[in-house]
């Protein structure tokens, strides 16, 4: 299995690349785009994280994806699964996550991506359980969670501890789902 690049009908998501580097940087310096994330992020910063999903494919054998349309556009951001390292109530746990350059927003793509990588996930990876979380307030991401099917319950609720106390977003929501809803879900299509 070939689990470096996942193809769907308008997007390929592959490894990393240097030529990458700038556009990510571009886009991680957009205040619309960093709208509901802690702050934008200079060059360094934007590099050092690709240096870490990196780092995490290699631990792990999955991370984000840099996504392409295929013959339309080299990058326009990332999707993909990742293990997040902070304290909170459902940890251990693998999270789905995506990041789009702003004007490929309104297209689909985040969710045509994230539903192949749902697909590998719990086809391929065999995991039981997905979740994703943002903060509150962050509808467009919630409405990706909703339209994988993902569900959100008030209990799950939870403060991000990297945030300061008091910070107008640390108030997170967090979504699941499980294999068992996932190929419930699939037999129901
Ligand atoms: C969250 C984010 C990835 C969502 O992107 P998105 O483009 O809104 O999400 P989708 O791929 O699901 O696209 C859905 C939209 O595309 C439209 N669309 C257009 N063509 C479509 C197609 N062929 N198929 C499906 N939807 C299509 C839908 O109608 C919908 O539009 P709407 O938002 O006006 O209702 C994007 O807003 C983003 O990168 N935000 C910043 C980073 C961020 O906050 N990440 C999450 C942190 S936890």
């Amino acid at each position: 299995m070939n689990q470096n690049v996942i193809e769907t009908s308008r997007l390929r998501l592959r490894a990393w690349t240097p030529d990458d580097l700038p556009a990510f940087a571009a886009m991680n310096a957009d205040a619309r785009v960093m709208e509901y994330l802690p702050r934008v992020l200079n060059q360094a910063e934007s590099d050092a994280m690709v240096t870490y999903i990196r780092e995490h494919f290699n631990r792990h054998g999955f991370g984000l994806w840099a996504v392409e349309v295929i013959g339309v556009a080299p990058f326009i951001g990332f999707t993909g699964l990742s293990v997040p390292n902070f304290p909170a109530h459902f940890m251990p746990c693998v999270e789905i996550g995506w990041r789009l350059s702003y004007e490929h927003w309104g297209k689909g793509y985040a969710t045509e991506a994230a539903t192949a990588v749902m697909e590998l996930g719990f086809n391929k990876l065999r995991f039981n359980q997905i979740v994703s979380f943002t903060t509150k307030n962050n509808l467009r991401s919630r409405r990706v969670m909703e339209r994988l099917r993902m569900t959100h319950s008030a209990a799950d609720d939870f403060e991000h501890p990297s945030l300061p106390a008091g910070h107008w977003f640390r108030p997170h929501v967090l979504y699941r789902l499980s294999r068992a809803e996932y190929e419930k879900n699939a037999r129901r299509i």
